[in-house]
């Protein structure tokens, strides 16, 4: 029996490719882009079921008797659902594995406003409780719990949250139950969602929530940019990620990695780690273009950003976390950046956010480390950087190279730093003085 386990999981490591270090995490997109998309021997449309595309006929039956029957594909090759073009009214429903989700050109699967169409599941440990208020969440529109080999996808096809009473009931307090995401994969490995536009999220489009080797490809992620704390996509304790030729539009942030909430997210420890980022067109308007934390307690390492445009936010890139977090941002390579019309380019803010109850302890210093940031060039900037560290635990090694920011006019300051260390090399304008010194020297001097 043992020797039958033992064979298994060298089978199952020798398939799982390994990256050392954060320059492996440059590789990631090439490596789950290499996989080729299963074709699946066996289709069915979601019309065979019942479904009809009227945009008013609630079809959540229909999803989930489709993906009821496709399970038993699933030692088969697995199977397609085919979503033709029509509007499909649904609440939420889940999904199966070796399954591929295909949704055809024209084809919207429209999100129920009805909260009674939405199952609701317990809080995520390493979290606690909802992000929005304590207690309970609504299930995802789309869940995949458990599940490898999973493809949503399609010639553009669109799935439409209808946010707009969510973000009205998060706004006026009236939300039973957190809001609920439009795609979740949660402790699923292989993942594919490509081809697809998504609107209106009542808060995240695509969450990756304990999951691992992630593909995300080819997506356009749209919410008004007044919608309360909507996020494009959140890799959250999940590694092996790739998130490439995307462009995400929202409200707050349009991409943010996170690892779970104080003592939650530190008894839980499962990390963020090893994400690719490259190819994205970002904008978060009240929030930020790319954004670390600030639930970061599980920590967040080895994460390569390359290539983004990042343009009309409140701020560009984001380091947020705060005493209590634990955990650790580091080894974070950020470069190949344009930006537009933003308010502050970088920051990192070492006291953002709050705990998710009186529980939390204090002593729990967060650790923000080895954050190189490179080729970045912005025009109509507020402010450069406001970089505040922990004074018990001051961010450390923050390395800028080859930094031109041009200034929107009236603006007078550029850069605001404290408890922060690092080195600088070609940095417009001129940096503080913290980020001039060697950082390690500085850094050690410091503590
Ligand atoms: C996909 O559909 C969206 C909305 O229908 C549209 O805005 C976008 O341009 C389309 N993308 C492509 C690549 O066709
Ligand atoms: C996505 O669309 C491109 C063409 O636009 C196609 O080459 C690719 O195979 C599609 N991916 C999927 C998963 O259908
Ligand atoms: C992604 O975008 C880049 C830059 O626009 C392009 O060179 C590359 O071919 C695209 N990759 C895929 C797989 O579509
Ligand atoms: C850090 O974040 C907190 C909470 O959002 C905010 O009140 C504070 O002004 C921020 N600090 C800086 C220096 O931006
Ligand atoms: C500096 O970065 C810009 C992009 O912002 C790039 O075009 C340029 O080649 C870089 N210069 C050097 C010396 O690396
Ligand atoms: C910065 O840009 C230069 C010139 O394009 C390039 O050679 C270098 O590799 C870039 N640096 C990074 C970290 O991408």
């Amino acid at each position: 029996m043992s020797q039958v386990v033992t064979i298994l999981i060298l089978a199952l490591t020798s398939v799982i490719p390994i990256y050392a270090n954060v320059h492996g995490a440059g590789k990631i997109c090439d490596e789950l882009g290499r996989r080729s998309l299963s074709t699946r021997p066996h289709s069915v449309s979601i019309t065979d079921f019942g479904a009809v595309g009227d945009g008013k006929t609630l079809n959540t039956l229909a999803f989930q008797n489709a993906v009821f029957y496709l399970m038993s594909f699933a030692d088969k090759g697995g199977a397609q659902l085919y979503v033709p073009p029509g509007h499909w009214l649904t609440g939420s429903f889940s999904l199966t594995s070796h399954l591929t989700l295909f949704l055809e050109n024209g084809a919207v699967i429209v999100a129920s406003q009805d909260p009674s169409h939405w199952e609701v599941v317990d809080p995520l440990p390493s979290y606690g409780r909802g992000i929005d208020l304590p207690g309970k969440r609504y299930k995802s529109l789309i869940n995949g719990n458990k599940l490898h080999d999973v493809v949503v996808t399609g010639d553009n096809g669109t799935i439409d949250g209808q946010g707009l009473v969510w973000w009205d009931r998060f706004t006026s307090h009236s939300l039973k139950y957190n809001r609920p995401h439009l795609i979740e994969f949660l402790s699923s490995e292989n993942v594919i969602v490509s081809n697809l536009t998504f609107l209106n999220a009542p808060a995240y489009s695509i969450y990756s929530i304990y999951s691992s080797h992630v593909y995300i490809h080819k997506i356009l992620a749209h919410s008004s940019p007044k919608s309360p704390y909507t996020i494009g996509i959140v890799p959250d304790s999940s590694d092996y990620v790739c998130i490439q030729n995307s462009t995400i539009n929202v409200g707050y942030d349009a991409i943010s990695l996170k690892s779970g909430w104080d003592e939650y997210g530190i008894a839980y420890s499962r990390p963020t780690e090893n994400v690719h980022i490259r190819n994205v067109y970002l904008r978060g308007a009240s929030g930020s273009s790319i954004s670390f934390g600030s639930e970061m307690s599980g920590g967040i390492s080895d994460v390569v950003v390359d290539n983004a445009h990042i343009h009309y936010s409140l701020t560009g890139i984001a380091f947020r976390t705060t005493k209590g977090r634990g955990g650790y941002i580091k080894e974070i390579d950020i470069s190949n950046i344009d930006m537009l019309r933003i308010g502050t380019a970088i920051v990192a803010n070492g006291s953002f956010g709050s705990h998710p109850d009186d529980k939390y302890d204090v002593n729990a210093l967060p650790l923000v480390s080895h954050i190189r940031l490179s080729n970045i060039s912005g025009e109509n900037i507020g402010i450069a950087g406001k970089l505040f560290g922990i004074k018990e635990s001051p961010f450390s090694s923050v390395t800028l190279s080859n930094v031109s920011l041009s200034m929107s006019s009236g603006s007078s300051v550029s850069w605001q730093c404290s408890y922060v260390y690092g080195s600088s090399e070609s940095v417009i304008p001129e940096p503080c003085p913290e980020l001039k010194r060697d950082a390690d020297a500085y850094g050690r001097a410091a503590v």
